[in-house]
């Protein structure tokens, strides 16, 4: 009831009556095509920074489920107990790390349990930092609960574990389920139903009798997720339907900077760790300063793109560490480049090839008989120079061999000009025509209404896929926001996009997500702790855009009495495009400050009347989690409407 009045607030304070007023009439013909729009123009760009998954997308709720947490460069044996608090309960205890006869060859790490009965550790979960926890469960919610243990010494009177939710002082938050473990490896699992609802919940193991136990992969699940049938266990639900209601056409994955390898070779993302069961992952140190389960793996991914509706665009690295970075290590020789172009190779048959092949078949053994429907390739990340090109070509050349379908894309650095992006550019414009050039940058907002023609020179022969971007504001600390102005920033560079899409083939912002508390980035398009989710002006911008994507470019023009019809006005920027069923869409975004007064006709001049959502607000307004000030509002057009100073407005004119 609440937001309806507000939307009836809105349409009163926006609608005045057609013909009112001295305002600026915008001028469309839908019946003048000037070219097609890209069908697969707006999508997302997943990357694991700011536990994007792992303590975000991903549906665990442990954290370092499986001792394995490391840091690559600086490791210490105490990391492997980040996330877990011992030495609980009634009984005296104590804990080892071992790697001795380990769960598999990727898992390694697990713990030795030598205590008597009583004693008890916990896992905090995710919280605001690495060591302050909080796992959030809600009562009557269920919660799938499992665990990999080992008896030390089996038998009749080996020690068993109860396994529950409690407090962090070990109150019970449900009942206690208790594990029997055997001689060997076994995984053990059950559900747990919450007593109560509580933010800062652990999950609670507690010695039944005295003795020695091996622990592992331990997992807690809320049993309302995306994907539980997935092998990796599954998302979470919120922030699934978030990315869905984004209309996203495809999903750029899995970086970003973790794809390409940071300083060090082992650092390098293989899809081949992320697959197969989740126990048998073998987990990497993040870029961003933290442990990858790949929990969210390649094959979750992908199954991800399908539950959105968005075709997958995996990015692999391209042999060269991370340039940005200055890796001290050289590129891949021939030997290993030969390996690594397999590696790829093997990916696109994962993805595409039949349940007979080898990786296809281990896709279907996965749970996907049918291939993905893989089309796009990114091989390399914000690369540049020849060390990158060369090896780029090679593997793209291997790709296009065996798949000559899948449409390639060629990184052109980490900027937006300069002699780095200009040097790249005529390489893959020479070199790579037929590729999409990747480009990536993150400016301030004025530099996004002042480039807004950018791509009106571009051949139109070659395409582009604006891989990452965001507009900069400025902020104490360096922590920019995602304010209304960032957004509408983005949306002005948006109606330039959409007019150059015939060069511009697919966009994406960046960073997507990012858990309030835990980010290494700002801005970000979503934001969340563990319960919640906040949808950014920047998120509303998109979701708006996307949702009215139409198929054909159609002129749009300010008229001004006496004079040429005009396609630009100082202050707005706009587009407008059809669809082939008449639908037309019109982009109308307001950077000043001043309400404008603006009626929209056909080119005889007749007022177009349809339906509007407009996202306005005070230029600084930021949304929270728990307020948002700045979300779409819908209301009628009846030809004219008076847009607020700090506005974006799609209308859809209905045939
Ligand atoms: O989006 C954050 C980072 O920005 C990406 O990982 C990288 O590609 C870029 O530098």
């Amino acid at each position: 009831m609440g937001r309806m009045l507000t939307a009836l607030a809105a349409a009163a304070v926006l609608l005045l009556q057609a013909g009112a007023g001295t305002g600026e009439t915008l001028t469309v013909d839908p019946a003048r095509p000037v070219h097609g729009i890209s069908q697969t123009l707006y999508g997302l760009f997943f990357e694991d920074i700011n536990h994007a998954a792992d303590g975000g997308l991903y549906a665990e709720l442990l954290q370092n489920r499986s001792f394995e947490y490391e840091e690559l460069l600086n490791p210490a044996p105490h990391q492997h107990l980040t996330g877990w608090a011992f030495n609980m309960g009634t009984g005296k205890g104590q804990i080892g790390i071992s790697t001795e006869d380990p769960l598999n060859e990727n898992n390694r790490t697990y713990i030795r349990l030598d205590a008597e009965d009583g004693y008890a550790f916990q896992n905090l979960g995710w919280g605001q930092s690495a060591f302050r926890g909080g796992i959030p469960v809600r009562k009557g919610e269920l919660y799938d609960v499992s665990v990999w243990l080992r008896s030390v010494s089996p038998g009749e009177s080996a020690q068993k574990i109860a396994v529950s939710l409690t407090t962090r002082a070990g109150a019970g938050l449900s009942s206690e389920v208790v594990f029997e473990p055997g001689g060997s490896w076994k995984r053990m699992e059950a559900v747990l139903e919450a007593s109560e609802t509580a933010e800062d919940a652990c999950l609670s193991f507690r010695a039944v009798g005295t003795g020695e136990t091996d622990v592992d992969m331990a997992s807690l699940m809320p049993r309302d997720r995306i994907g539980a049938e997935w092998p990796g266990g599954g998302m979470r639900r919120d922030l699934v339907e978030a990315l869905a209601e984004l209309h996203p056409a495809f999903l750029r994955f899995p970086g970003g900077c973790v794809t390409e390898g940071s300083w060090v070779w082992e650092n390098l993302y293989r899809w081949k760790d992320t697959v197969g069961p989740v126990e048998e992952r073998k987990e990497n140190w993040n870029t961003w300063g933290y442990m990858q389960s790949y929990g969210i793996g390649f094959y979750e991914y992908f199954c991800l793109c399908e539950e959105i509706g968005a075709l997958p665009l995996p990015v692999v690295g391209s042999g060269v560490l991370c340039q940005a970075r200055e890796p001290a290590e050289s590129p891949m020789n021939e030997e290993k480049l030969a390996e690594w172009t397999r590696d790829v190779l093997d990916l696109v048959e994962f993805a595409k090839g039949d349940a007979g092949t080898e990786w296809g078949a281990l896709r279907a053994a996965m749970g996907h008989e049918e291939p993905f429907d893989l089309r796009f390739l990114a091989i390399g990340n914000e690369n540049w120079a020849n060390i990158y090109f060369d090896r780029y070509e090679k593997i793209r050349n291997a790709v296009k061999e065996a798949w000559p379908e899948i449409t390639c894309v060629v990184a052109n650095g980490p900027v937006a000009d300069g002699s780095l992006f200009s040097a790249g550019r005529s390489t893959i414009l020479r070199r790579f025509p037929e590729d999409l050039a990747d480009e990536h940058y993150y400016m301030d907002s004025g530099w996004f209404l002042k480039n807004t023609h950018r791509y009106d020179l571009y051949p139109r022969s070659s395409g582009v896929f604006l891989g990452e971007y965001a507009a900069h504001e400025s902020a104490a600390g360096g922590r920019r926001p995602n304010n209304l102005y960032s957004a509408l920033c983005e949306a002005a560079y948006l109606t330039g996009i959409e007019r150059n899409s015939d060069v511009v083939r697919m966009c994406c912002y960046a960073p997507l997500l990012a858990r309030q508390g835990m980010d290494q980035w700002t801005p970000d398009l979503i934001w969340f702790d563990g319960t919640r989710v906040l949808r950014t002006p920047n998120y509303y911008i998109q979701q708006i855009f996307s949702g009215s994507l139409a198929e054909e470019l159609i002129e749009s023009r300010w008229i001004t009495e006496g004079a040429d019809p005009d396609p630009e006005r100082e202050g707005l920027y706009q587009t407008a495009g059809r669809k082939k069923d008449g639908t037309v869409y019109i982009k109308i975004v307001n950077v000043s400050g001043e309400e404008r007064e603006i009626r929209v006709t056909d080119p005889e001049g007749n007022p177009l009347a349809g339906r509007m959502t407009v996202l306005s607000g005070e230029r600084q307004a930021v949304n929270t989690l728990s307020e948002e000030k700045v979300k779409p509002e819908e209301t009628a057009f009846e030809g004219s409407a008076a847009f607020p100073g700090y506005a974006a407005a799609v209308i859809e004119i209905r045939p």
